[in-house]
């Protein structure tokens, strides 16, 4: 895949770079643009194929489960399977390195794909979920998901969710639904950490979902330096922008900084 190369002035990275290497505490919010160096669709922008006449918003729910769970299963199928041939990337692999030189460093994540934990990042806060797993819509009984890679080319539009083999409901996968409670305590975790970060890296989210977009707001508020990276223009007013590829910017801001 070919990736667009940042545009960047040499100040704004100095600057950056100047920034990261200063700050004791240390905190990362991710969105799927990290994981898109690493070939997996984001939720705006990228063509998903089969999907793209959904949003995101029509089959993340519980009442499009509800409805229409063999939809559902299916692009959860098809995610699972991009997810399981998928690496992690230079971006996720510089986030381990800086969780390393950092003082203190937090990772707060919307990705459900759990690259960040097996680039060997540790201290992850995922707000949204874990798409390899699956969870019981009856008995909540959790268990690693079956992934069929053939779904990665060949995704199929319906398909009937799997049952649990206890009480025969169907399985959903273990991610947050738009309208759902965040898992128990990721969310006060995050807006700790965020509060009383120094630095707050905000890398590949569009920010438009809530709470996690008022992370950025609140770590700002609170007196910390927020340096947006994006490959579009994502910066509110206030925060540094370095346009381009995660998977090119931070290793560059990394190897600047130390
Ligand atoms: P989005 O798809 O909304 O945004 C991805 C962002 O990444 C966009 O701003 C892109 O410009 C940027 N981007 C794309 N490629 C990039 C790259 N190589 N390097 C840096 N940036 C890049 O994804 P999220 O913000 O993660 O929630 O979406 C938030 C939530 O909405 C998801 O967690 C999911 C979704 O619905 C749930 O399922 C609950």
């Amino acid at each position: 895949m070919r990736l667009p190369a940042a545009d960047v002035s040499d100040d704004a990275l100095d600057d950056a770079a100047r920034a990261l290497r200063d700050a004791r505490r240390v905190v990362a919010l991710t969105g799927a643009g990290i994981s898109a160096d690493s070939g997996l669709p984001t939720f705006r922008g990228a063509k998903n194929g089969l999907w793209q006449r959904f949003a995101p918003e029509d089959l993340a729910t519980p009442e499009a489960f509800a409805r229409e769970p063999d939809l559902v299963w299916a692009w959860y199928q098809w995610r699972r399977a991009l997810v399981a041939r998928a690496r992690p990337n230079a971006g996720h692999v510089a986030l381990v390195e800086i969780e390393r030189r950092a003082p203190a460093f937090t990772l707060v994540t919307q990705n459900v794909d759990g690259l960040h934990r097996a680039a060997g990042s540790r201290n992850v806060i995922t707000l949204h979920g874990e798409l390899m797993t699956d969870r019981c819509s009856g008995c909540g009984n959790e268990t690693p998901c079956d992934v069929d890679p053939s779904f990665a080319d060949a995704p199929v539009e319906r398909l009937d969710p799997a049952r649990c083999v206890d009480c025969a409901a169907p399985l959903r996968p273990a991610v947050v639904w738009f309208g759902e409670r965040l898992p128990a305590g990721a969310l006060e975790a995050a807006a700790e950490a965020a509060s009383a970060a120094e630095l707050l890296l905000v890398v590949g989210t569009s920010g438009v979902v809530y709470p996690a977009a008022a992370l950025a707001p609140l770590a700002q508020r609170s007196g910390a330096r927020v340096i947006v990276i994006n490959t579009d223009p994502a910066a509110p007013p206030g925060m540094l922008e370095l346009r381009g590829p995660a998977s090119e910017l931070l290793p560059r801001l990394v190897s600047l900084a130390w």
